[in-house]
């Protein structure tokens, strides 16, 4: 790393070595057990949110030019609606997920608003379809750039904004910006119908490692993500954790890992490149557009250069554990179905048909006496949730 923090040519060229106690990646034993959570008395409160993941819901036909391919895929995808989704094996985890990032945008809300008064700009770096439109609205922010590579994406973003404010027409909603772009490629700040505007927060989630593929890639994304935040701004997100990535990887027998719920086909086993350290990642059997390692050390570093300082890095559980001693985040758990009901309600089915799946809760009731019923995920989701970890990272003056 040079002085500025960027990737020097010979370090992009390094490859981590696994297990090899050098200066390579280590894989410890995780702190992140593999056994899901279980929070007690989770009677869910009705779901009413429509803020959702863009999960892949299709297979990916082409495999030549990897930003196209990720514009296609993420194009290509259905607007499936609540209804289906509710009924879907992952319907848990993809509410989990949306809790996490709930939790995560309502803190850096909340640690803006502690340091300034007034407007609050956004920047929703790799928008998708606009899931998070609900939460910049809940968090009552003044504006949002919206931008993605997926033009159709884009479109439905605006599209859903555009109904979002019609459905509220009495209340104050931010004022939004679209903006389809590769922020692999391009730069957004010439892109900006204010040239001179700064964001409080720049937001990317699940998102990051596309950019991965290249250390300029990663890098202009970064650029694009931090550039325009003003002093004691943040860059949070959301992204596959590579050491837990690596870790499954290695106590595979194969170059395959996962499980009936998701799972992860590297390319390589035992060297893994700074960039460009390609893996397909499939949910549901569908297979995913491929994604790329990101060793979270060289992000750390290659953030310096834009004045950026690591506040923290959290895997998905510790993260967990920490927001639901919040009561109310408790309640928004409970709200947005984020946990699965154990034992099942009366008339309906636990999302798994597979005992083991719920092994853990059967034990936690087993050796205690937890009001029920407990909320909790099935293993399968868990192991298919945790490969996540949130970040955040704070301009500095
Ligand atoms: C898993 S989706 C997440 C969408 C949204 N952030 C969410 O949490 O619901 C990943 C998104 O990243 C976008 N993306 C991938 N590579 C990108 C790039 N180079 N520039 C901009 N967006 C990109 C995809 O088009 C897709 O919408």
């Amino acid at each position: 790393m040079d002085k500025t923090g960027s990737v020097t040519e010979s370090q992009q060229q390094t490859h981590l070595e696994s297990n090899n106690g050098g200066n390579g990646l280590q894989i410890s034993e995780s702190e992140t057990s593999s056994r899901p959570p279980v929070n007690g008395g989770n009677l869910p409160l009705k779901r009413t949110r429509d803020d959702d993941l863009d999960y892949p819901t299709k297979r990916l036909r082409t495999q030549e030019g990897h930003s196209s391919k990720v514009a296609a895929h993420y194009n290509e995808l259905k607007e499936c609606g609540l209804q289906v989704r509710n009924e879907s094996r992952i319907v848990h985890l993809r509410n989990f997920n949306n809790w996490m990032k709930s939790a995560l945008i309502g803190e850096f809300l909340d640690r803006v608003r502690q340091k300034k008064k007034g407007r609050i700009a956004v920047l929703d770096l790799g928008c998708g379809k606009g899931g998070d439109l609900l939460k910049w609205k809940k968090g009552r922010i003044s504006k949002l750039v919206c931008t993605d590579i997926a033009d159709v994406s884009v479109t439905q973003c605006r599209q859903r904004y555009s109904d979002m404010k019609t459905r509220c027409r009495n209340e104050d909603v931010f004022s939004a910006e679209f903006i389809t772009a590769d922020s692999t490629k391009e730069r957004l700040s010439e892109k900006y119908s204010d040239p001179e505007i700064t964001f409080d927060i720049c937001s990317c989630q699940f998102v990051y490692h596309y950019s991965f593929e290249t250390h300029e890639q990663a890098d202009l994304m970064l650029r694009n993500a931090c550039e325009r935040l003003c002093p004691g701004g943040y860059f949070i997100g959301t992204t596959p954790d590579g050491f837990e990535l690596v870790k499954r990887l290695e106590a595979s027998e194969t170059n395959l890992f996962g499980n009936d719920v998701y799972s992860v086909k590297f390319y390589e086993k035992g060297k893994y490149p700074l960039f460009g350290c390609k893996y397909d990642f499939s949910l549901e059997g569908v297979v995913n557009v491929p994604e790329f390692l990101i060793y979270f050390p060289v992000l750390v570093e290659m953030a310096k250069k834009y004045n950026m300082k690591l506040i923290y890095k959290k895997t998905f559980r510790e993260f967990f554990e920490e927001k639901v001693k919040n009561d109310e985040q408790k309640t928004l758990l409970r709200k947005m179905q984020a946990l699965e009901q154990y034992p099942a309600p009366d008339h309906s089915k636990l999302t798994s048909d597979k005992e083991e799946d719920y092994e853990h809760a059967k034990m936690f009731i087993e050796n205690g006496q937890p009001r029920l019923p407990l909320g909790t995920l099935s293993k399968s989701e868990w192991d298919a949730t945790s490969i996540y970890l949130l970040f955040a990272f704070e301009k500095l003056p």
